[in-house]
This record gives C-alpha cells, sequence and structure tokens, in this order.
C-alpha cells in the first residue's frame, strides 16, 4: 500500500480482504503488519474482520508504533467524516520490536515518537523523565539499547493500562494526556502541517497549563518538560492559530472522541487524573503559551 494517513481507508481495506480471499488465506493463516501505525492499524483492521478474524503479529517500524500503536489492541480505518471511526478492539497475538530498524525513520517521523515517549514519561513518574534527561544524546543518537529501553519501558507502561481498561471505559483515558489539545492543532491547522507526534509535543504543554490551574501541578514542571521536548527535536511553539478555534475543535472532538468524558490533567509527575472538567477560558489562558 502507499505510504501516508490515506491508507487508512474502507477501499485499502478491501482490497486486502480481496487479495486474502484470492491467495485462499483460511482462519488459521496469520496477518503480520509490518510497518507504522498506518499498516498496524489497518492490517490490524483486516485481521480482526476477515473471516471473523485471523492472528495478528505487530511489527511495528516506526518509533510511534513500537511505543504506542502496536500495542493495546485498537485497530481502526478512517472515514472522510473522521479518524478512526470505524475499527474494532483486536489484541495481536505476538507483538515483534526491534529498534534497529529506527536508523532509517525520517527525523520528523523519530522525533513525533519521541512526543509519546515523553507523554508516556510524565505518566510513569520522575525516574522515566529523568532517564529521558540523562539519556537524550544517546536516544537522539539512535542507539538501539537506548532504544529498546525507552521502548520496552512504555510499552510494560500502556500494557498494564489496557489489562485494567482493555475497551477504554475507564483509565486508559490516561493516555490521551495532550491529546485534546493535539487534536485541536490538528483540525484547525489541517492534518500534515504538524506530524501526530509534534502536535502530542505542543498538546502536553497545554495540558500542563491546564493542570498547574485545575489540579495544582508544580508551574516548575512546563519549563522542564519544554527544554526536554526542545531537547528532542520536538517544537515548543505553535504554528499561527486562533485560540478560539483551537477552543472551539476541542469542544467538538470532545463530543466524539475518549476525550469526551473530559480532560486529562497531571496533579504531578506519575499522577494523572482523567474526566477532569475544564472550562473554555482556562483551556484557552492554557493555548495562549503555546505562543510564548
Ligand atoms: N492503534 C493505536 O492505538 C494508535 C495509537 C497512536 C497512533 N495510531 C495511528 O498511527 C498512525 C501513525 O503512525 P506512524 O506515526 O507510525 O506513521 P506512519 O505509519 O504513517 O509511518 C510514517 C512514515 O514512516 C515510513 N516508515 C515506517 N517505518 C520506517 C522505517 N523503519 N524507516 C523509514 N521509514 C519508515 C512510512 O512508510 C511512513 O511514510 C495514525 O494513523 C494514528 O491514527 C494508532
Amino acid at each position: 500500500m502507499e505510504p501516508g494517513e490515506d491508507s487508512k481507508a474502507v477501499a485499502v481495506a478491501d482490497r486486502c480482504w480481496q487479495w486474502m480471499a484470492e491467495s485462499g488465506a483460511r482462519r488459521d493463516d496469520v496477518v503480520v503488519a509490518l510497518g507504522g501505525g498506518v499498516v498496524g492499524d489497518l492490517a490490524g483492521f483486516v485481521a480482526a474482520t476477515y473471516q471473523r478474524g485471523v492472528s495478528l503479529w505487530q511489527v511495528p517500524t516506526t518509533l510511534l508504533a513500537q511505543v504506542d500503536s502496536s500495542v493495546g489492541g485498537k485497530v481502526a480505518v478512517n472515514l472522510p467524516q473522521g479518524k478512526n471511526l470505524v475499527g474494532a478492539f483486536y489484541q495481536p497475538d505476538l507483538v515483534f520490536v526491534d529498534p534497529r530498524v529506527l536508523v532509517t525513520l525520517p527525523s520528523r517521523e523519530f522525533a513525533a515518537g519521541l512526543g509519546e515517549v515523553v507523554k508516556y514519561a510524565l505518566l510513569e513518574g520522575e525516574g522515566f523523565l529523568d532517564h529521558l534527561e540523562r539519556e537524550a544524546g544517546t536516544i537522539l543518537g539512535r542507539d538501539p539499547l537506548a532504544l529498546g529501553e525507552i521502548v520496552q519501558r512504555c510499552v510494560m507502561f500502556k500494557a498494564a493500562v489496557v489489562g485494567e481498561d482493555e475497551t477504554d471505559r475507564g483509565r486508559r483515558a490516561i493516555l490521551n494526556l495532550g491529546h485534546t489539545a493535539a487534536h485541536a492543532l490538528e483540525t484547525v491547522l489541517g492534518y500534515g502541517v504538524l506530524a501526530h507526534g509534534q502536535a502530542v509535543a505542543l498538546g502536553l504543554l497545554v495540558a500542563l497549563a491546564v493542570s498547574e490551574t485545575v489540579t495544582g501541578l508544580d508551574p516548575e514542571l512546563r519549563p522542564r518538560v519544554r527544554r526536554l521536548l526542545q531537547r528532542l527535536g520536538l517544537p515548543v511553539q505553535a504554528p499561527p492559530a486562533t485560540v478560539d478555534d483551537l477552543v472551539q475543535a476541542a469542544a467538538r472532538d470532545k463530543k466524539i472522541t475518549a476525550a469526551g468524558r473530559g480532560f486529562v490533567c497531571l496533579e504531578d509527575i506519575g499522577h494523572p487524573a482523567w474526566g477532569v472538567p475544564v472550562p473554555g477560558e482556562v483551556l484557552g489562558r492554557a493555548l495562549e503559551a503555546l505562543w510564548e
């Protein structure tokens, strides 16, 4: 399939289903999703639906897919009306990660994956954040051992959360830290202006600013995270956009996505709170921080 988000489509899934049927694929065959998150979500959806489900192996080749999308069982395709609107919860039987494949990843994609890694560090606790600050140089050098360690930490954390709440009805919402503002930025700027992980980096800064007002987060954390994001090659300032448009996009997003149960805030590093009501004016003030 062609690279890019457009391939996460029903038409491409249809081609895969028909190819499998023509090739005589059976229920005891295995779909191997070798690629980034787009391949993982599409191939996972095909595996979940072909003959009511065949075995799925995820072999993620982007940092984002290794630390996040290959684990947790969310598979989906997009509709013209929105992202991930048709999908399933379908767990892979195997996830195989080799950090050495990341050496060929374009820098923008690599940095985007690091946006999700910083999210996991904020959710997991001080030890992980401190580790990223100390090891930023080796991580940026794409040292396989250093990458293997951060991938393992993210996956262990995500797997534990998903194990408690597989179908996303409660605590799994914490994995959306930074994503309300990230989705709003993607909608208002247009998809593709920022890579998803870049939008998440900015969204994390907004979530921290909101948390300072709403859940009493120590304001010292935000400049610290800002420095780390900058060091990791992630944006800390957004392209021009109107705060009102972003607040409205966030309000609309809340109605249709998991973020609908409210905002994800931090009380402290490693202590997320979800379902927090956040007034539009608080979100608006926090968004201003994107152009500081
Ligand atoms: N299922 C989930 O839980 C979940 C979570 C987060 C994101 N996602 C989805 O993941 C998708 C984004 O995934 P992504 O960030 O991996 O992007 P992607 O799959 O589009 O891959 C990015 C680019 O990198 C290329 N590429 C992949 N591996 C490479 C390698 N080793 N070397 C060189 N180039 C390589 C791809 O061809 C593509 O052009 C989105 O559709 C998003 O919705 C899903």
